[in-house]
Parts: C-alpha cells; sequence; structure tokens
C-alpha cells in the first residue's frame, strides 16, 4: 500500500518534469487543434453555443479570422477587452440600433456572423455561380460550412 503512494507520487514528480518542459518549449503559442466550443458572452444566451472546428478552417490564412496578430505575440481571444466584448447590441438615444459600424461590431454576436456567415455564404454564392457553368468546366464544388441558425446552435 504505502509502496504504491511512492510510486504514485515519484509518478507525478516526472509527469511534472516533464510537462514542465513541453510548457517551456511550447510558451509562445499553444494552437487548439480541435473544436473550441464558442460560449455567448450575454448572461441570458438565447441560443447554445456553437462548436467551432478549428483546424478545418487552417486552409486559410490564420489572419483572416485572427486580424489584429502581429505574428509575433500571442493570439488572444475574440472578446478580449476592446476587441468584440460588447454583450448586447450597441443602441443609440432613440432605442434603435446604433449605426456605428465600429461600435455594431464590437457586439461579438455581430462580429461572428459576420466572418462565420460571410464567409460560408460567399462560398455558396461562388458555388452556385459555378453550378450554373459546371457542364462546361466540370470543376468540383467547394467544400463549406453552415448557414442556417440551428446547424451551428444545434438546439434551442
Ligand atoms: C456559422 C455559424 C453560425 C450560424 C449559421 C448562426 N450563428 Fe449565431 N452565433 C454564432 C457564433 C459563433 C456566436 C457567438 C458565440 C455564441 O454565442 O455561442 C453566435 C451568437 C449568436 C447569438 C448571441 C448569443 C445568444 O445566444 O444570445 C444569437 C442570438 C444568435 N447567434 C442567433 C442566431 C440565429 C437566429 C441564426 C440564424 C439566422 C444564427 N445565429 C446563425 C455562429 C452562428
Ligand atoms: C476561420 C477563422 C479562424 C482561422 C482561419 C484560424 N482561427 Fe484560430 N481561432 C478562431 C476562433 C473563433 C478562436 C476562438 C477565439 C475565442 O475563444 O475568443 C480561435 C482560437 C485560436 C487560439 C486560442 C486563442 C485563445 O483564446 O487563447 C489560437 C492560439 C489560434 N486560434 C491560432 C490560430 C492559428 C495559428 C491559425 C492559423 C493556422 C488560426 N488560429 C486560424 C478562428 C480562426
Ligand atoms: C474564410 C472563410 C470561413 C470563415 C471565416 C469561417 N468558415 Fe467555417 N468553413 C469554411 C469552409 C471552406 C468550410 C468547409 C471545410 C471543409 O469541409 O473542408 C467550413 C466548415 C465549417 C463547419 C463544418 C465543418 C464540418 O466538418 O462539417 C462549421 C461547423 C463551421 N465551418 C463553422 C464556422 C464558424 C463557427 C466560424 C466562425 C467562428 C467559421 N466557420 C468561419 C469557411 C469559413
Amino acid at each position: 500500500m504505502r509502496k504504491n503512494v511512492w510510486i504514485a507520487a515519484a509518478m507525478v514528480v516526472v509527469l511534472g518534469l516533464i510537462w514542465g518542459t513541453v510548457w517551456a518549449a511550447e510558451e509562445e503559442m499553444c494552437v487548439p487543434m480541435g473544436t473550441i466550443t464558442l460560449e455567448p458572452l450575454s448572461a441570458e444566451a438565447k441560443r447554445v453555443a456553437v462548436e467551432f472546428p478549428h483546424a478545418v478552417h487552417f486552409g486559410y490564412n490564420c489572419q483572416r479570422c485572427h486580424h489584429t496578430w502581429n505574428r509575433e505575440s500571442a493570439i488572444t481571444g475574440c472578446s478580449a477587452s476592446g476587441c468584440h466584448d460588447i454583450v448586447e447590441v450597441p443602441k443609440s438615444e432613440d432605442g434603435r440600433p446604433a449605426k456605428d459600424a465600429t461600435l455594431q461590431a464590437r457586439y461579438f454576436k455581430n462580429a461572428y456572423h459576420t466572418m462565420c456567415i460571410g464567409c460560408h455564404k460567399e462560398i455558396n454564392r461562388q458555388n452556385q455561380k459555378l453550378q450554373a457553368t459546371r457542364i462546361l468546366t466540370d470543376q468540383k464544388l467547394a467544400a463549406n460550412g453552415p448557414t442556417g441558425c440551428i446547424q451551428c446552435h444545434p438546439t434551442e
């Protein structure tokens, strides 16, 4: 019994050392390869969180999405302070959505929808064009992501 405790303790120390080395080596940046769960910022979210397959998008330049990244410092999340950090639709004094486009882009939902749905819709448009001439070109349609609400927010 005692022996097992010592073995366990030794393993913790060894794992700690290995992890420490890996950590030190990769301190520069840890890139999430699988699915990133994009949580709503709003306290009372209307939709469920979005499962975003990050690496599926690595055919694009990283800066297509991480548009403020300078390729030197670590990448920060989209809702870092001063970025897309507003929780509700920015309104002007008369209660209507504010006209200022920069302010609207700070509302996290607008930022994500413009980027995610914007790109998927653009690909659909290109595919439709291609489809209209496909008999002539025989080119394959491009793979694409979802544009419908429940495809990204699976349940209510
Ligand atoms: C390509 C994926 C995608 C599609 C399609 C999409 N959304 Fe979103 N939506 C997101 C992401 C990403 C966020 C920000 C993270 C989050 O809230 O989970 C978001 C945020 C939201 C929010 C704010 C957070 C909340 O839950 O209150 C609402 C409301 C919303 N979406 C509604 C919709 C509706 C309605 C549609 C269909 C017209 C739609 N979305 C289509 C990806 C998508
Ligand atoms: C299609 C858009 C898109 C592309 C392309 C993309 N990413 Fe991301 N990445 C995201 C989103 C969205 C997140 C989640 C950010 C958040 O949680 O606020 C993220 C998160 C990250 C994070 C974690 C940031 C944190 O919050 O700690 C790193 C690191 C990262 N990406 C690196 C990369 C690298 C390197 C590339 C290029 C190979 C890349 N990304 C390409 C959209 C993208
Ligand atoms: C610059 C264009 C672009 C942007 C921005 C983009 N996507 Fe995509 N997305 C794609 C393409 C292209 C595919 C198809 C990739 C494939 O199947 O090879 C895709 C696929 C997907 C899929 C389906 C993956 C699968 O395995 O079926 C989801 C879900 C998705 N995207 C969500 C998002 C979300 C959420 C965002 C915003 C955070 C986003 N995308 C931003 C281009 C984009």
